[in-house]
């Protein structure tokens, strides 16, 4: 299955990650630039933050009551379809889903 990230700096990179994988684990694996995981996806650092591409919003689904309070303390702005990447977790409906890296 694959996902793709566009960077800030408009380059694209596309993914094959696993069922089940997390999109963070996923980019972290893979140095994708601006992921950084740093609390390795236990929603306590936000540093995974991606906003997912609006085509794709309702099936990446609603964030958690725990992420929503994450996403307000993200370093780049919050937008309407952020979420946490380490929560996103790859299965057949996400297959080929679009997230942009917000500029830190
Ligand atoms: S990896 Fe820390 S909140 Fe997602």
């Amino acid at each position: 299955m694959k996902a793709t990230w566009n960077l800030a700096d408009g380059r694209e990179i596309t993914l094959d990650v696993p069922e089940g994988q997390s999109l963070m684990e996923a980019a972290t694996r893979h140095g994708v630039p601006g992921i950084i995981g740093e609390c390795g996806g236990s929603m306590s650092c936000a540093t995974c933050h991606v906003v997912v591409h609006p085509t794709w919003a309702d099936r990446a689904g609603e964030p958690g009551p725990f992420e929503e309070d994450m996403l307000d303390i993200t370093e780049a702005d919050r937008q309407p379809t952020s979420r946490l990447s380490c929560q996103v977790r790859m299965s057949a409906a996400l297959d080929g889903i679009v997230v942009s890296v917000p500029e830190a």
